[in-house]
């Protein structure tokens, strides 16, 4: 190549500052830690790793929009759930190069990882728990890992994302009951008529609460990213496992099949039906 173009790039860094000192590149990439020979075994880890990476930023970006809804400054809320619903996007195209593993393939490994499952996930329980799916069961995996359950514990008795979005509607003078606004945040989120009859004044007239409206039609892109996350996991699971057991002692895809039943903002659903 007689191109100079690149002559000048840096090759000496005392400071410690080249790109693989600046991502860790020694601590992330010696993290894959293979228990078999398994030619599929890499897979398994790197998309649960990759995963695990995109629900870390998913979890930033919540939780800063969720404090921005808090305080109804709701411009920066909306673009921090569209990266989430972008995140959300990569994490269900992961299944795409993960179902490229057959049953075959992954009986050669399975074995090796006894009762590690996804179900264990704290980042995945954080998830759920910020978008309203309370359950405190699922806490129980972590309750030998203090910070874990400390911060699963802090998220369940906390106001969910749905939660600080309903006093907004309520500041906005859309009045709700003090049973929605003041409720146990520890329980899950049941679907309200008061709730659903201050959305359909929203979607009726979107010109006077074009803040809301448009907060709540983000809502629906991460909990519909958050379906096609689950169906996929599911599908996928179903052509590997088929129906045994998971690895988590659930009883598999019955239980995967049962999530999708989950509804995280029920009255943003049941609007679409009343307009
Ligand atoms: C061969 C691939 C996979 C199989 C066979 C599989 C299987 C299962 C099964 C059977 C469950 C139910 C709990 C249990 O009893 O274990 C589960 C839960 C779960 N898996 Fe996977 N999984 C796979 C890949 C993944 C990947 C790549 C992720 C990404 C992080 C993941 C994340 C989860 C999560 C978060 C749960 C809990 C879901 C909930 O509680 O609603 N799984 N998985």
């Amino acid at each position: 190549m007689d191109d100079s173009s690149f002559k000048t790039a840096h090759t000496e860094f005392p400071r410690g500052d080249s790109y693989g000192d600046y991502l860790m590149l020694e601590q992330l990439l010696t993290a894959q830690r293979s228990l078999t020979d398994a030619h599929d075994e890499p897979l398994f880890i790197v998309v649960h790793q990759v995963s695990e990476l995109w629900l870390k930023l998913v979890i930033h970006e919540l939780q800063h929009a969720m404090r921005h809804i808090a305080t109804g400054d709701t411009a920066p809320a909306l673009k921090m759930l569209a990266r989430v619903s972008r995140a959300q996007e990569q994490m269900t195209n992961a299944w795409e190069v993960l179902k490229t593993m057959t049953p075959a393939d992954y009986l050669v490994f399975r074995n090796a990882f006894g009762q590690a499952s996804g179900f264990q996930s704290y980042q995945y329980r954080l998830v759920e728990f910020l978008f309203g799916n309370k359950n405190a069961f699922m806490m129980r995996p972590h309750k030998d890992a203090p910070e874990h359950h400390a911060m699963l514990e802090l998220a369940i008795n906390a106001p969910s994302i749905y939660d600080l979005t309903l006093r907004l509607l309520h500041d906005a003078g859309l009045e709700l009951p003090a049973s929605i606004l003041e409720r146990d945040f520890s329980q899950p989120y049941l679907a309200n008529e008061a709730v659903k009859l201050a959305w359909l004044e929203v979607y009726r007239d979107t010109g006077r609460y074009w803040k809301l409206y448009e907060l709540a039609e983000k809502l629906i892109d991460v909990e519909d990213n958050f379906r096609r996350w689950r169906f996929n996991h599911l599908t996928t699971v179903e052509r590997i496992i088929g129906f045994k057991v998971g690895s988590g002692g659930t009883a598999g895809v019955p239980y995967l099949r049962r999530a999708l039943e989950i509804v995280l903002f029920p009255e943003l659903w049941q609007v679409r039906s009343e307009l």
